[in-house]
């Protein structure tokens, strides 16, 4: 604003040079316009007035940017998959490690150059999963519109506020046992609204968190209440990081409503994204447990009333889980039975557990 007024002071109208003045600060001599020594003295006057006040404005706004005001205002806008598909040298320099992700590039350069981060056509906005949970979340909201918190809760699966908690409770104390170390850099694949990522946060963790879910609603619900991680809407069958540049990447209750398919690209990923030594760990459900068997009876009621479930449910077989982890390259396998009153501080688990190693 003050940039432009200035421009048309001086007479330069074409947007070309409001731009330049915009980005290069008139100092003495730059503009090349002869004036009285009056003028002079009044020009060099307005510069020493604004030149501090647009340098200030300019470190304002970019603080700005990276406050979590921003990214919820912004980022919730911007999708990580379509822009590394859009930009070859982006998915570069990614994967080389010189940006983290694509949101920082598209921070640090990619606005300025008019980059686009909008979503395109991704392969999971068009997934069975996708149009479940669109609908489910979207419904919830409406349902439980005077209580957001609960219509969240009740998103990934918890029906109560004191069942959210302790859920992401038993989540952050089940790493804790695997080894979560305090300076650890983790993936949360299917972050959802933030279960796992408020336990941590309530735990007083303090690594690196970044959380992934496909459902925008659920991802700005999760960045206004955990405030110091980073969350992104992401849209294909991998995992947005640079080779070997993870310590853990954890998916609670996602394998559990995805297709073979989708797992076994998944697990790919996931190892190509780990360090050496880094661990997938993910949830699932099998039919050797009486207690998941439940919910293939559920499903069998439902089927035979010609009613339809929610959203898929997948149960997986041990033997399965080893086949896709050594595809993959995990050479260690540790399962956790769903029923073992050890796995965390607050008693069993729930679903079977699985810890896949990288060598
Ligand atoms: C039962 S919820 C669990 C959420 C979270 N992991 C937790 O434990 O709080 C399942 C989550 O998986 C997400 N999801 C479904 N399909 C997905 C996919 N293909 N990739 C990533 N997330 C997906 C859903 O949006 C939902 O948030």
């Amino acid at each position: 604003m003050i940039y432009a007024v200035y421009g048309l002071s001086m007479g330069k109208e074409s947007p070309e040079l409001k731009l330049s003045i915009a980005t290069h600060p008139i100092g003495d001599g730059q503009t090349g316009e002869v004036v009285s020594e009056k003028g002079r003295g009044q020009a060099k006057l307005r510069a020493l007035v604004r030149f501090p006040l647009a340098k200030r404005l300019r470190r304002l706004v970019n603080r700005f940017l990276y406050t979590d005001l921003f990214r919820l205002l912004v980022y919730s806008a911007f999708d990580e998959t379509s822009y590394l598909r859009r930009y070859k040298d982006v998915r570069a320099a990614v994967a080389d490690g010189v940006y983290s992700s694509g949101y920082e590039h598209f921070i640090k350069h990619g606005r300025k150059e008019d980059r686009d981060g909008s979503r395109c056509c991704a392969p999971i906005a068009a997934s069975h999963a996708y149009k479940d949970y669109k609908k489910l979340v979207q419904s919830l909201l409406r349902r439980f519109s005077d209580n957001k918190e609960l219509a969240m809760a009740k998103s990934v699966g918890s029906q109560t506020m004191g069942c959210f908690y302790s859920t992401g409770n038993k989540q952050v104390s089940l790493l804790c046992n695997l080894g979560l170390q305090d300076d650890w850099v983790v993936y949360d694949l299917s972050c959802g609204c933030g279960r796992t990522a408020q336990a941590l946060a309530r735990s007083g963790w303090s690594g690196k968190y970044t959380g992934v879910d496909i459902i925008e609603e659920l991802i700005r619900y999760a960045q206004k209440t955990t405030t110091g991680y980073l969350f992104m809407v992401h849209h294909s069958y991998t995992v947005v990081a640079s080779d070997n540049s993870l310590d853990l990447v954890f998916a609670w209750s996602l394998f559990t409503h995805l297709l073979l398919e989708e797992i076994s690209l998944y697990i790919d990923d996931a190892f190509r994204a780990l360090r050496p030594g880094g661990q997938l760990i993910f949830s699932f459900l099998e039919l050797a447990n009486p207690d998941h068997r439940k919910i293939l009876d559920a499903r069998r009621a439902m089927a035979s009333e010609g009613s339809h479930p929610v959203h898929l449910d997948t149960f997986l077989h041990r033997q399965d889980i080893s086949v896709l982890a050594a595809n993959a390259g995990f050479h260690k396998l540790r399962f956790i039975d769903g029923a073992d009153q050890h796995a965390t501080a607050f008693g069993a688990f729930g679903q079977s557990v699985v810890v896949l190693e990288k060598p």
